[in-house]
């Protein structure tokens, strides 16, 4: 039997590795989109757009409950990948009243919308290192108390326990995947390891002077997102709902990230590196690193990429398209 899989936020950075992975296992894929994505497929579907005959796309949104219901009533799916959120940890500061919105009630409505309709369908949960904030302990492990350091973060400490409350109320087979960050070429020009990449590249071929950031001495585990999508799936053909802390157990700065970033294109990141107050956080996040030997241990993952090769390769994306920018200019 072929399995169903649907996936909320197939149009971003995770949804479109896990919908790739899904589909190299003969699974057949499911994805939620936004109603407008599907109004204007070639720009807000960008990252699918090599999968759109390969998968099948349902408009829904987070804030409404008829739509999710709409879609979960359609097909009886195995497994649900709830990765839809506003990801991004500065935004939720700038409006931290729509992003606890979104993320708590979007999870809580797939969650009531599935024990209603397909109380057998397996649920993944996209919990985030985020929840550790300002850690207790290093590296952060499933057993670290939560300490959230933003609307997002706190949005995802609900999305946990919400999560867990279906699993033990329910008896539903839900969990949580704690990810610490992961990056990749199709990673939102928002989040810093792409802003870095991306002006890279344009400072290289001449369309930029100078990048303004702000903290450069916060430190984050980085990983690959094609390794972490493996996990996410791996973490529910588990035989019991268990929750599962997936990280590369390095860590590296801001500062570090921005060096190596500029030496692959030939730079050196001192000359174009400034600071600018507006992108420091109101409350930071300063470390995270993940100690993931549960899912070593139990789900035999371990990521492929190390942290110069995830450089390299978003590097390296960027000036090949800021390369083809050029080329197709008149
Ligand atoms: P992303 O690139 O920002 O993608 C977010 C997805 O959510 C997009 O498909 C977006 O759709 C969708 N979405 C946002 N608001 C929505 C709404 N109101 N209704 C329906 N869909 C909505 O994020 P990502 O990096 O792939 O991360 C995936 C999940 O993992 C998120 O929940 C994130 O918080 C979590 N996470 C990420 C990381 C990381 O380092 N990447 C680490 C830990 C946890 P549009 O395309 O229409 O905007
Ligand atoms: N975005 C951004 N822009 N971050 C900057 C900048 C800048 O100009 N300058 C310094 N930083 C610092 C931030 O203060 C933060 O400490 C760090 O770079 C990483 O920021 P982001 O790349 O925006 O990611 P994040 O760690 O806040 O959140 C990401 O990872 C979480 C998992 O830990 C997101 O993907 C979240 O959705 C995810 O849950």
């Amino acid at each position: 039997m072929v399995k169903k899989a649907l996936i909320s936020g197939i149009t971003g950075q995770d949804g479109s590795y896990l919908a790739e992975h899904l589909l190299g296992l003969g699974y057949e894929v499911h994805g939620m989109v936004r109603r407008v994505a599907l109004e204007d497929p070639e720009r807000r579907v960008g990252r699918i757009s090599h999968l759109l005959d390969k998968i099948v796309l349902h408009p829904a949104s987070l804030e409404s409950y008829a739509s999710i219901f709409h879609v979960i009533s359609q097909h009886d799916f195995d497994e649900c990948y709830h990765l839809a959120a506003q990801s991004f940890v500065a935004e939720s500061f700038a409006d931290g009243f729509s992003t606890m919105a979104t993320n708590i009630n979007g999870t809580h409505y797939m969650l009531t919308a599935l024990r209603e309709l397909r109380p057998r369908c397996r649920f993944y949960f996209a919990g985030s290192s985020e929840m550790f904030g300002r850690v207790k302990e290093v590296p952060q492990r499933e057993t670290t108390p939560f300490y959230p350091r933003s609307p997002y973060g706190i949005s995802k400490v609900a999305g946990f326990h919400l999560t867990t409350n279906y699993r033990e109320a329910y008896g539903m087979f839900c969990l949580s995947g704690i990810l610490f960050n992961h990056e990749g070429p199709r990673r939102g020009f928002e989040f810093v390891t792409r802003k870095i990449t991306s002006t890279v590249a344009r400072i290289k071929f001449g369309m930029a002077s100078e990048l303004r950031l702000g903290n450069l001495e916060a430190r984050r585990d980085w990983g690959h997102a094609a390794d972490f999508v493996r996990a996410m799936h791996l973490m529910l053909q588990q035989e019991e709902p268990e929750d599962f802390v997936i990280a590369t157990g390095e860590t590296h700065s801001v500062r570090e990230f921005c060096e190596l970033a500029f030496a692959e294109a030939g730079l050196d990141y001192r000359e174009y590196v400034r600071i600018d107050e507006k992108f420091y956080r109101p409350a930071e996040v300063d470390l995270l690193v993940g100690d993931a030997s549960r899912a070593r241990k139990k789900l035999n993952w371990q990521p492929t990429y190390t942290f110069q090769a995830l450089v390299r390769e978003m590097v390296q994306a960027d000036l090949k398209a800021a390369e083809q920018r050029l080329e197709a200019k008149p």
